[in-house]
């Protein structure tokens, strides 16, 4: 059986209350290593935490608001405090506000910035110069979107802000190498997750799923096993990429319409 090389180390999966960041949580937990749960929802933290121990490993609860500095300082340093370091950061937090571009007010700008980009800024900035201070490697993993890469219709800052994750992830893959720390994200199409299932009732889930290559949404299983992948030694050699997992949906245009 290959060696995901996760038993034992400590995950921190910042937005574990979500469908991806449950599912993110669960594969950190089978790959066999702790996992720090953060959420600002404490509820959402609680039960990932309880799920994670009904995989038999340890897990601990956090709860902050992770664009705001000083949290993310205080609960990385309880998770490493009560884990012994810090590994890996899985970061799943995000949010799309919607509307065209050019209707949309600067306060939607800001919003989104924060609610997408910002907090992946302060969770690497804090987690990494700890992982540096711990002189053992580690790997990060930012879920961005295809949104960030193509256009992104009615959520315009939302893109552009997800755009700004890949940036940086390439950046902190740079800076980082030399320390042994990798830094990847991850880009989803569409995934069911509940948020998604609820905006596509009825026969639009159906519509959608046509229009994707492998002729369905992303399941959020589909995208904690890129996260796995990309955060523990399958993924030893990769840093600074950016994995795309939807369906072949971004590479469906092409000058010959028949496959
Ligand atoms: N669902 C999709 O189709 C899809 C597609 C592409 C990318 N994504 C990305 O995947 C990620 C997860 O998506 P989702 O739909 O599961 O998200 P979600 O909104 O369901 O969950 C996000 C989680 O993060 C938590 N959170 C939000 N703000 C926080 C903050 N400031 N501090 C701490 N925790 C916070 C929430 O409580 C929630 O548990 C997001 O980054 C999203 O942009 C989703």
């Amino acid at each position: 059986m290959l060696d995901l090389g996760l038993t034992g180390k400590t995950a921190l999966v910042a937005g574990c209350g979500s469908g991806i960041g449950q599912a993110c949580v669960r594969a950190m937990a089978e790959a066999g290593a702790r996992v720090a749960c953060f959420d600002v929802d404490e509820a959402a933290a609680a039960a990932a935490v309880t799920a994670a121990h009904d995989l038999g490993v340890e897990a601990i609860a956090l709860v902050g608001d992770a664009r705001v500095r000083s949290e993310v300082q205080r609960v990385v340093d309880e998770a490493a405090a009560a884990f012994d370091g810090i590994d890996v950061l899985v970061d799943v937090i995000g949010l799309a506000f919607w509307g065209r571009s050019i209707d949309l007010d600067e306060s939607v700008w800001d919003d989104s910035f924060d609610a997408v980009l910002r907090h992946f800024f302060h969770l690497s900035s804090v987690v990494g110069r700890r992982m540096v201070e711990q002189d053992r490697g580690g790997a990060m993993v930012a879920i961005a979107s295809v949104s960030g890469m193509r256009s992104a219709p009615l959520h315009g800052p939302y893109g552009a802000a997800k755009a700004g994750i890949i940036g940086l992830v390439a950046t902190l893959a740079m800076e980082l190498a030399a320390s042994g720390i990798r830094v990847n994200a991850v880009s989803p199409g569409a995934v069911l997750t509940p948020r998604v299932a609820e905006m596509l009732r009825g026969p639009r889930l159906a519509q959608s799923a046509e229009s994707i290559p492998l002729g369905r949404l992303a399941d959020p299983v589909d995208i904690a096993k890129a996260v796995t992948f990309l955060a523990s030694d399958l993924g030893a050699y990769v840093t600074g990429q950016n994995l795309v997992v939807d369906g072949g949906a971004s590479q469906q245009f092409s000058l010959s319409t028949r496959a």
